[in-house]
């Protein structure tokens, strides 16, 4: 590679066979490979077992107790770093605020005061809804001091998908804010959270933090606003120790059926992952000032804005807008301002920043970084480069980062701190150590290098999610059978002639729009509830920014025509029962949809359409289905798409 002469010294490439034959020996004993790293946390009584494996369920450090905001706060406020940023916060507005680790302990544990005050008990979970403020992380932390799991929504969620994450888990509080600020507009989140806790009987209590001073109806009895509350609160709580296998959060997220699944991660093992992967893989120091985007409404936030980097005592910036808001030079703006030194990010932000040309990041010194991040979906080799030369000048590896939110932490990933190997644009490189991930045929055989595949991982990971929540069945059913014994993430991957690993998009009815995960059925169901709409058959197609963005084929019922009225109608449905980030990007009319004789729709088939690629074989289509049925299936549905595309 032509800059491995530009990096900084610390971080030549090494050879790869080193990184490899470390690797290898971690998966020989992986018990006691991550029962040293384990026993770097603070832990209240011991384990007596590392891994109790019964397939497809593991539980990590069985007998041990610890407490997860003990090992974020409590263990820095007793060291020299009690006096040092953990968040450096910018609001949208260019508000600043500063939060040591001595602040943010202090205000964890009255919010944890505040929990305790209404009566709340280990094991009562909390849901929280709200933008991207300190007050999400300490809210988040207050929950775990107490042992309360908690249960994130991202505030792009309609008061629906809301309503429905409140409901499966019981919440009992939700904490949100009187809104937050998007490009420069108020997100109302609080009338949200009223529509959806109108819905849901479990909620007793809502807290209410004030962002932006808007005028906000409160229910008496049931709402308090933040800062009332803690005036009242004591200025310490003592943490709860759990059981390593207690629950931490549950993270709703898609799957395959219109129901969202709630991932559901347990303690020791998940922090002891956590703690891993972020020094491993972004090697950070206390001097670094480390920025990663995401907002804590994905798994991205929960671990490496949250858990991981407050464990490491680390510096994290925290930024609550829009990247483009109030112009497309507001990220590197921030860079230079905090002197950002590690930069981790998604393809999408990657490839929209791309587009607004090279000169707005250099007429920016961004000289303070040293390393850069991609996450969330394959990074084409392009924005790769340009990744790469404009923001790293050349000078910083790319860590492109391969995992889930049932991973709960990065499994593929170059590894700066165990020692970098060679660097391809686009290639997540190499599984981190204690991860055993393989490239498998239809029947779950290895497959040769160059072979496209399924990607399976071979042995437990102290990360990964201990089950589906309230649905072990599912979980089983959804990530272990469709090659026994392995995990299954429902990824295509392939490995080069040098091991490398290629991540090629999902293999499921799962689309990655902006790199935020939708299941093609969630968006069915919805678009079907609809009462104009008979059928409806979703497909993500290419999308030069985002990854893929949503196409959606319908029949109408009788009593509706095709109209763009009705097209802009249905996708104002999909926002308001989703949320803004499933709007579909196109919607086609279509007379029929083509199926499998048992009725089934040919997913295939949709999704070369929707990409306008070719349509493939149809005589070895699956069930027998008439081959002339589905022609004339497909030439409605390129009909329907053509005539919308002229109108
Ligand atoms: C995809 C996000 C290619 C993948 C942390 C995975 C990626 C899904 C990458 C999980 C990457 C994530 N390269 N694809 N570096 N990272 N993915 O649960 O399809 O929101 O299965 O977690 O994102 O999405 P999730």
């Amino acid at each position: 590679m032509s800059n491995s002469a530009r990096l900084p010294v610390e971080m030549r490439y090494e050879p790869k066979e080193k990184y490899l034959s470390f690797q290898r020996d971690s998966l020989e004993d992986i018990e006691s490979f991550w029962a040293n790293i384990a026993r770097q946390l603070v832990w209240h009584k011991n384990w007596d077992k590392v891994l109790k494996w019964d397939p497809p369920f593991a539980q990590w450090f069985v007998g041990g107790t610890l407490n997860a905001s003990e090992n974020a706060v409590d263990k820095h406020v007793k060291s020299w770093r009690k006096n040092k940023a953990a968040y450096l916060w910018e609001g949208e507005a260019g508000e600043h605020r500063s939060i040591t680790y001595r602040e943010l302990y202090r205000e964890v544990n009255r919010f944890a005061s505040v929990l305790q005050h209404f009566g709340l008990r280990k094991g009562d979970t909390v849901a929280i809804y709200m933008p991207l403020v300190p007050e999400f992380p300490i809210a988040m932390l207050a929950c775990a001091r107490l042992g309360l799991p908690f249960t994130v929504v991202f505030s792009g969620f309609s008061a629906k998908a809301l309503a429905e994450r409140i409901q499966d888990c019981e919440a009992k509080i939700v904490v949100t804010a009187d809104g937050g600020y998007r490009r420069g507009k108020i997100l109302r989140l609080k009338s949200i959270v009223d529509d959806a806790v109108n819905e849901s009987p479990s909620v007793k209590h809502v807290v209410v933090f004030r962002r932006t001073g808007d005028n906000v109806p409160m229910s008496e009895g049931r709402d308090h606003w933040w800062h009332d509350l803690m005036a009242k609160a004591e200025s310490y709580v003592a943490p709860v120790p759990v059981e390593s296998t207690h629950l931490l959060y549950i993270l709703y997220t898609s799957g395959t059926t219109g129901k969202p699944k709630g991932v559901a991660h347990g303690t020791g093992g998940y922090l002891t992952f956590a703690y891993a992967t972020q020094e491993w893989v972004f090697d950070a120091k206390d001097e670094d000032v480390y920025w990663c985007t995401a907002d804590i409404g994905w798994v991205t936030g929960h671990t490496y804005l949250v858990f991981a980097p407050l464990m490491h005592g680390l510096t994290s910036v925290m930024y609550e807008g829009a990247l483009d808001y109030p112009d497309p030079g507001r990220w590197w703006e921030i860079v230079e301002r905090y002197g950002v030194t590690i930069l981790y990010t998604s393809p999408t932000a990657i490839r929209s920043l791309m587009r607004y040309g090279d000169h707005l990041p250099r007429s920016h010194d961004l000289n303070s970084l040293r390393l850069l991040g991609s996450v969330g979906e394959p990074i084409n080799p392009a924005a790769w480069q340009w990744y790469s030369d404009v923001i790293g000048q050349g000078r910083c590896p790319i860590v492109d980062t391969w995992w889930q939110t049932e991973t709960g932490g990065i499994m593929i990933s170059p590894s700066p701190h165990l020692g970098l190997v060679l660097l391809k644009a686009g290639s997540a490189t190499l599984p981190l150590p204690g991860v055993d991930a393989d490239v498998v045929d239809e029947k779950g055989q290895t497959l040769a290098p160059e072979e496209k595949g399924f990607l399976v991982v071979k042995k437990p990971w102290p990360g990964m999610f201990m089950t589906l929540y309230k649905d072990p069945e599912r979980y089983r059913q959804v990530y272990w059978t469709r090659f026994p014994g392995l995990y299954y993430p429902g990824d295509y991957a392939m490995r080069d002639t040098d091991g490398y690993f290629w991540l090629l998009g999902r293999a499921d009815e799962v689309i990655k729009v902006a790199g935020h995960r939708l299941g093609t059925k969630e968006v069915e169901d919805v678009l079907v509830s609809h009462p104009s709409v008979a059928e409806a058959a979703v497909a993500g197609r290419p999308d030069p920014v985002k990854g893929e963005s949503i196409v959606a084929f319908v029949t109408l019922r009788n009593v509706a025509n095709p109209s763009n009225d009705l097209s802009e109608e249905l996708k104002q449905h999909v926002r308001l029962m989703i949320g803004p980030i499933a709007t579909p990007e196109a919607i086609y009319f279509a007379k029929l949809l083509p199926k499998t004789r048992s009725g089934k729709i040919m997913r295939r088939v949709i999704k070369a359409v929707a990409a306008g690629g070719p349509i493939g074989d149809l005589s070895t289509l699956e069930d027998g289905a008439s081959v002339d049925e589905i022609r004339q299936a497909i030439e409605a549905l390129q009909m329907a798409e053509k005539t919308a595309k002229s109108s």
